[in-house]
């Protein structure tokens, strides 16, 4: 779909998703994630850059579950995360777009659990490549999570440690061959729609992520 569609679909709120590309698991047990390998971190710092032409090819189970860990998972006994959040809230979720369903990252159980059976990932944003990339990443903020942190600092802290996952993926990407870029340019009540969201969850950004297509 182009961007002008999306755009004009946007403005009508007809921006939906499309019908799931094979089986819809209500969950994926993904493998445990490799904490080794890839680039070094100051070559991955020196690799680091946002791309926006994707390959189709999807990312293996692996692939995937080490992309998720380095995001956002449980890095040491406690349940501590490789990103920061204000107060330790942990309160962003990440939600994975693919062909066969979106599903939310459950770190603990190193699961994806499914929120939506459709193909979703034309609706986390304007451009067009993000229809046919192996997957769009979506970071939402759950509100419920953040009683501690003042009202009016809730969106920032919560954008702050959205960022801090946004540049993990970034690294990983960079030190393992794949290419990515996080988009604020995003139909934020579309994608909540599609995702089946309350009141209290706020879609942040969105970030593609794939192997890099001809111009990389
Ligand atoms: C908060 C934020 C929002 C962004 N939104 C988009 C977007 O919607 N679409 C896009 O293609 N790039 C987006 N970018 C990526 C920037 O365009 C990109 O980081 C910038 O051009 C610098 O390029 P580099 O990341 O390769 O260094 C965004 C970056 C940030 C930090």
């Amino acid at each position: 779909m182009t961007t002008l569609t999306k755009l004009a679909l946007g403005m009508m709120g007809a921006l939906r998703p499309k019908p799931a590309a094979g089986d819809s698991a209500t969950a994926i047990v993904l493998p445990p994630p490799a904490m080794q390998g890839g680039l070094p971190l100051m070559e991955a710092l020196a690799a680091r850059h946002s791309s926006r032409e994707f390959a189709r090819d999807p990312l293996s189970m692996q692939m995937l579950s080490n992309l998720l860990w380095a995001a956002y998972g449980i890095n040491r006994a406690g349940g501590g995360r490789t990103a920061p959040s204000a107060l330790n809230a942990q309160e962003i979720d990440v939600f994975v777009a693919l062909p066969a369903g979106a599903y939310r990252y459950d770190a603990a159980a190193n699961r994806l659990d499914l929120v939506a059976a459709s193909d979703l990932r034309s609706v986390t944003g304007y451009q067009d490549f993000v229809d046919e990339a192996p997957l769009d990443l979506v970071y939402v903020a759950d509100h419920t999570r953040m009683g501690l942190v003042p009202v009016a600092q809730r969106e920032s802290f919560a954008s702050a440690a959205a960022g801090a996952i946004a540049q993990n993926v970034y690294l990983f990407a960079a030190g393992n061959g794949l290419a990515t870029v996080i988009r604020a340019w995003i139909d934020r009540a579309a994608i909540a729609d599609a995702l089946g969201l309350t009141h209290d969850q706020q879609v942040l950004l969105s970030q593609t992520v794939g192997y890099p297509g001809p111009a990389g």
